[in-house]
């Protein structure tokens, strides 16, 4: 049989490689490109020395950007109230393009370098068969030949030198990552016990907040129907970006200098163990600050209290749990698109030592907010007297409740 590997350019994914040619399969190698740094040149050079047939390298980012974190980004997706969902996000165009790939070259197999503990091996499989149901998938670290011989990263380091596959000398980092280009994570090692604090070199996406630049700098980001179309630093001589994928570059940039986005959180996983995982999101959390601020002035208390309510949870939810090719998620991602249609303005940011502050907003076309209505100095059309009846009629229920409660 022929499989197609998900290949890291690691020594993990390497010795898969190694072991499943060893097993009879002959195996191609596939590398998405979701924008985390790769030397992508080499891992090819690698793969091929390891045996593979074909190597893929795939450019995935503009897609990751348009498809998938835009529309995050509409729906204000969060993790148990913390976690950017970066991970997640990614891993449907991973596997996309996997299926896509494996149906070309016939391949009858596919297989992955994840844990048998993790969210990312249910993710990978779940959209696999969703869009490929025939697909059959070879999992090494759930199969017992496979994680019964290698144990730990020492097993590993034997096999390879058996098999010739290079190794890195860099000594490896006391920690997992997976990055791309919304966000890296940084989970395992010395981060399982939840009390070690991470050590200040391991964050690489930001510069310590506290070695942030003295003086903050200003932004403006333009959004239509809840998607950034424009960013203008006020800072440094009104320079404008456009373009999805450009824009979040940029942003990512500021976000950078300034230390914006590091977390330290401890999340529940899909299958029910608990994780500590750090993160690094930095343009995912300005647009996010950003986003959700346009909303204030531009979408109806209604739409905005039954798409929190119930599409930003489930939709989160279905990131989260790998179930992005689905039924459940057509739906979602229609209703998300449907509550964005007025959100059309900008918003001002300032950057400053690992902050977002807003500083002011605007709409041209869809401001909800009217001056004179709000205003505590004029009437602008309200009589007060209304609002005596709305409260009377309010009171009904609550002073029968507070018969019987007996507060005071
Ligand atoms: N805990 C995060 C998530 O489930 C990050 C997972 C990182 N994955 C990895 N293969 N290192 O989304
Ligand atoms: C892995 O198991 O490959 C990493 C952790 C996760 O998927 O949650």
């Amino acid at each position: 049989g022929r499989v197609l590997l998900a290949y890291s350019g690691g020594l993990d994914t390497s010795c898969i490689l190694a072991w499943l040619i060893e097993q009879g399969y002959e195996v191609m190698c596939y590398m998405a490109n979701v924008g985390q740094e790769e030397d992508f040149d080499a891992a090819v050079v690698k793969a091929k020395g390891c045996g593979a047939t074909k190597v893929f390298v795939e450019d995935l980012q503009r897609e990751f950007v348009e498809e998938l974190i835009y529309p995050a980004v509409q729906a204000n997706t969060i993790y148990e109230g913390v976690y950017l969902l970066g991970t997640s996000l990614a891993r449907p165009v991973i596997a996309r393009r996997q299926m896509e790939i494996a149906a070309r070259e016939n391949c009858q197999y596919v297989s992955h370098g994840c844990t048998g503990k993790g969210n990312d091996q249910v993710r990978f499989e779940l959209a696999y068969y969703a869009l490929k149901p025939d697909i059959k998938v070879i999992a090494p670290w759930r199969v017992p030949e496979f994680y019964e011989r290698f144990q730990g990263r020492k097993d590993l380091l034997a096999y390879a030198s058996e098999k010739n596959i290079p190794v890195v000398q860099t000594a490896a980092k006391p920690w997992s990552t997976d990055e791309n280009l919304f966000h890296i994570s940084y989970e395992a090692g010395i981060l399982e016990d939840p009390d070690v604090t991470p050590p200040k070199d391991m964050w690489k996406l930001t510069v310590d907040p506290e070695d942030a630049p003295n003086t903050p700098e200003r932004i403006t980001i333009e959004f239509a129907q809840g998607k950034p179309t424009k960013v203008i630093n006020t800072t440094h001589g009104n320079k404008e970006v456009t373009g999805g994928l450009e824009i979040f570059l940029y942003l990512n940039q500021l976000a950078r200098q300034n230390g914006i986005g590091r977390l330290d959180i401890v999340e529940n996983r899909f299958i029910g163990i608990k994780s500590r995982g750090c993160y690094e999101t930095p343009a995912g959390t300005i647009l996010r600050v950003a986003h959700m601020d346009l909303e204030g002035l531009t979408l109806d208390r209604q739409v905005r209290n039954l798409r929190d309510q119930f599409v930003t949870p489930q939709y989160s939810n279905v990131l989260y749990n790998g179930q992005y090719f689905s039924p459940e998620a057509e739906f979602l991602l229609a209703s998300i698109a449907a509550s964005q249609k007025t959100v059309n303005g900008e918003v001002r940011l300032k950057l400053y030592k690992g902050n977002v502050i807003v500083e002011g907003r605007s709409s041209k076309t869809n401001n909800l907010y009217d001056m004179e209505e709000s205003s505590m100095d004029v009437h602008g059309g309200f009589s007060p007297i209304d609002s005596e009846g709305f409260i009377k009629i309010q009171s009904i229920r609550l002073k029968k409740w507070g018969l019987n409660q007996k507060l005071v």
